[in-house]
């Protein structure tokens, strides 16, 4: 069993003390324990308690305590526990002011099944012995507070809520040559029908009558054709939630091609249009009194004879033309027809859209936090407060009026690539405001974040194992839950 200790409480000595406190005071004695956020200690019980062994975990000081403490807590005891070869854990945390009892469950649940997460698809079965992967089976919570109809619903909201998460994951770490558009679409059409959640996919031919011709561009020099999913759930009498996703399914920048160094990266190119459906396919799961539209935007930007070219000028769904300057900023262009044709047919009250849109988000906020600019600044709040609830941190960008002039094209009404190439991640969100006509809309560029590498181990959280992070998945839930449209 795993029991977590505030640094303030390591020498209070309680009325009923537990059983395992003399193994703890032991420890304390020693000095090797001092209940650091995060330091650990493993001790046989020899007996003396019902499990065979138990950790110490520190949780830092008490005022520092946050909801992805416990996330964190959840996904080490699991990890641990799975490391260890053991089936089940128990893990008890003391109660927290401010922290509801539920909550502390969710985020204990919701952190395991998320630092649990492997991507398994290209490694085979497992080898007999080989292995940790004995199958961890369960995290119990020991919290008597929470033990109880509201605990047990806690933890199959954190369930479902990290299995959506963990779908975007696998979707993002998948190789581009299983997941073309067409491929992307049926697997988001299958997930969608499993939920009850609509789903209509736009081919070619549709995409054309209609008019989506910047999609329909970044998709031009591949030999797999773009698709646009549109993902719809509640009742249409309700004002909408649009959700718009960057899926790519993979950017080798097109005739204004990348570098090799890291192209193989670009695989994650379509991690936005992952996020909207999980986000989703939970909003369905969770049955969510709101109505959501998700759209994603599906196409593989190559270079080829077929593919267009810098200078080429294409219309978007809302008419409005723009010069290609740069092939490789095709997120924008994707998004442009996405967003304007899910303001056009939904008329939603809100629009959020998610992207890996710029390497300068990256660059500007590394892996921490995600940059969030638009068009409302209730509607940006609101995502900045969610982030605060689910640990994905967002920091908001400026984008005003003068930003707006770097994307005015010589030739066309818009061009695709800012000029002088500075503030980059704003000038994208600047393109994009031109294609939610007057729609409250927030923009999330997640090209840094939705990511790990594990290079920064303090700063890593312990739910995010190498890969795909899955960031926004369950920021959108929480934000769904919270928003009055
Ligand atoms: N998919 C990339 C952005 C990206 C880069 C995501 C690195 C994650 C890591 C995007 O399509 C792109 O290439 N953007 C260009 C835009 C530029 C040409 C205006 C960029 O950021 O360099
Ligand atoms: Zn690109
Ligand atoms: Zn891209």
């Amino acid at each position: 069993m795993a029991v977590c200790i505030f640094q303030e409480d390591l020498k209070a000595a309680p009325k009923r003390a537990p059983a395992w406190k003399p193994l703890l005071d032991d420890l304390v004695q020693l000095g090797d324990f001092h209940a650091k956020y995060k330091e650990f200690r493993i001790l046989p019980t020899r007996g003396q308690l019902a499990a065979p062994r138990i950790m110490f975990l520190g949780l830092g000081k008490r005022g520092d305590f946050l909801l992805d403490t416990a996330r964190e807590v959840g996904a080490r005891v699991a990890l641990t526990a799975r490391d260890l070869k053991l089936r089940t854990a128990a893990v008890w945390v003391p109660p927290v002011k401010g922290v509801s009892p539920r909550e502390a469950v969710g985020a204990l649940a919701e952190g395991a099944a998320l630092g649990l997460y492997e991507f398994r698809e290209y490694k085979g079965e497992p080898k007999e012995g080989d292995d940790k992967r004995v199958a961890f089976e369960e995290l119990r919570i020991l919290d008597a507070r929470a033990a109880n109809e509201k605990g047990a619903k806690a933890v199959e909201e954190a369930r479902i809520i990290a299995e959506s998460t963990n779908l975007a994951r696998t979707l993002i770490m998948r190789s581009s040559l299983d997941k073309p558009p067409e491929v992307l679409a049926k697997v988001a059409q299958a997930e969608a029908e499993k939920a009850g959640v609509k789903a209509t996919v736009l081919a070619p031919a549709e995409l054309k009558r209609l008019g989506l011709n910047a999609l329909l561009g970044v998709g031009a020099g591949s030999v797999k054709p773009p698709r646009l999913v549109v993902l719809e759930y509640g009742a249409a009498s309700k004002p909408a939630m649009l959700l718009c996703g960057k899926g790519i399914t993979f950017d080798s920048g097109g005739i204004s091609i990348k570098p090799a160094d890291g192209m193989d990266r670009m695989k994650y190119d379509m991690a936005g249009s992952a996020t909207v459906l999980g986000a989703i396919l939970a909003a369905a799961r969770l049955k969510l009194p709101v109505r959501i539209v998700a759209i994603m935007a599906l196409a593989e930007n190559m270079p080829s004879g077929s593919a267009i070219r810098p200078g080429d000028v294409l219309v978007a769904y809302n008419k409005k033309t723009i010069e290609v300057a740069n092939t490789d900023a095709e997120g924008r262009l994707v998004l442009a027809d996405a967003l304007s044709y899910g303001v056009d047919k939904f008329k939603p009250a809100v629009a959020v859209d998610l992207a890996t849109l710029t390497g300068a988000a990256r660059v500007a906020l590394g892996g921490i936090m995600t940059a969030v600019m638009g068009s409302d600044n209730r509607v940006i709040q609101s995502l900045i407060e969610a982030g605060r609830h689910t640990g994905d941190d967002l920091w908001q960008l400026p984008l005003n009026r003068s930003y707006e002039k770097q994307v005015q094209s010589d030739v066309a009404e818009l061009r695709n690539q800012g000029i002088g190439g500075m503030a980059g991640a704003i000038v994208g969100g600047a393109f994009l405001k031109h294609f939610v006509d007057g729609t409250p809309w927030a923009h999330l560029d997640i090209a840094g974040t939705c990511w790990t590498e594990k290079g920064t181990a303090e700063l890593q959280k312990e739910y995010l194992p190498k890969g795909a992070t899955g960031i926004g998945v369950r920021l959108l839930v929480e934000w769904m839950r919270r928003y009055k449209a």
